[in-house]
């Protein structure tokens, strides 16, 4: 998948489009020869790369450093980059500097947690040329305010409102919509309500497509077991045997033997 053509296009034939975070460049290039559509640099970068315990560090810096790296891997596969926290807040010229920045550096689109007061902003760059993907349900940008990681939209007031969201962002011009963390059926009353594709993340199976992070799906954090999360390789423990192995090699002078000398 290179344009965000291909993503309507899906939606309307019914084929799932799948989606992965990605932040570095060997990942990139490992991903690039599978059959994954599109790529996200998601300001997860700060949590799964850094460390910190929200994306509320991701900074412009960090997103650029990630996104360039990750450009420099990827071959034909939409990549779409995450505007870190605030700073779609800070004044236009400030949005739309970074939004540069990060088109230069080789997304083809970027993606904005949140509706309300940002639709203003969302259609000032959608109306600039640069494709925008939204983000609604659980906001991890906004994790201090909803007092945790928790499931959005399981009352009929909150439904009501992610579902009006969904609808200004369509109207708004994104060409898609993150659902993350909320109830399948109120998923696919918003992926039925609306013509873009939703793409989702804990929101159960009746969106247009799902997006998990790169080393969520890999098993790279043993901690980390959330219901949503499928796990398709126990990557922790491989590489901690691979690495155990490889110091048991050093130590019992079996490594490097002689077709590995020169
Ligand atoms: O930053 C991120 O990884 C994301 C996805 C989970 C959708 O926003």
């Amino acid at each position: 998948m290179k344009t965000i053509n291909d993503f309507k296009l899906k939606k309307t034939e019914g084929i799932p489009i799948s989606l992965i975070t990605c932040y570095d460049y060997w990942s990139a290039q490992i991903i690039s020869e599978t059959d994954i559509d599109a790529v996200l640099v998601g300001d997860s970068a700060a949590m799964v790369m850094h460390g910190f315990e929200s994306t509320v560090n991701a900074e412009i810096e960090m997103m650029s450093y990630h996104l360039a790296a990750v450009k420099r891997g990827l071959k034909n596969k939409l990549l779409i980059a995450d505007l870190p926290f605030l700073v779609h807040r800070k004044g236009d010229q400030h949005v739309t500097e970074t939004v540069d920045r990060f088109m230069k550096l080789g997304a083809n689109a970027i993606k904005i947690e949140g509706a309300g007061s940002n639709i203003k902003i969302i259609s000032h760059i959608v109306n600039s040329g640069v494709p925008v993907m939204g983000h609604i349900g659980l906001m991890p940008q906004s994790v201090n305010s909803i007092g945790g990681f928790l499931v959005q939209g399981k009352d009929d007031e909150s439904s009501k409102r992610i579902i009006d969201e969904a609808k200004s962002l369509e109207d708004a011009g994104c060409f898609s919509i993150v659902l993350e963390l909320i109830p399948a059926q109120l998923a696919k009353e918003i992926t039925e309500s609306i013509n873009i594709p939703t793409i989702g993340i804990g929101a159960g199976s009746y969106t247009s497509g799902q997006i998990l992070v790169l080393q969520d799906l890999l098993g790279m954090n043993k901690d980390f077991n959330p219901k949503f999360l499928r796990k398709y390789l126990d990557g922790f423990e491989l590489i901690k045997n691979s690495l155990n192995k490889y110091n048991s090699d050093v130590k019992n002078n079996l490594f490097p033997n002689e077709l590995e000398s020169f």
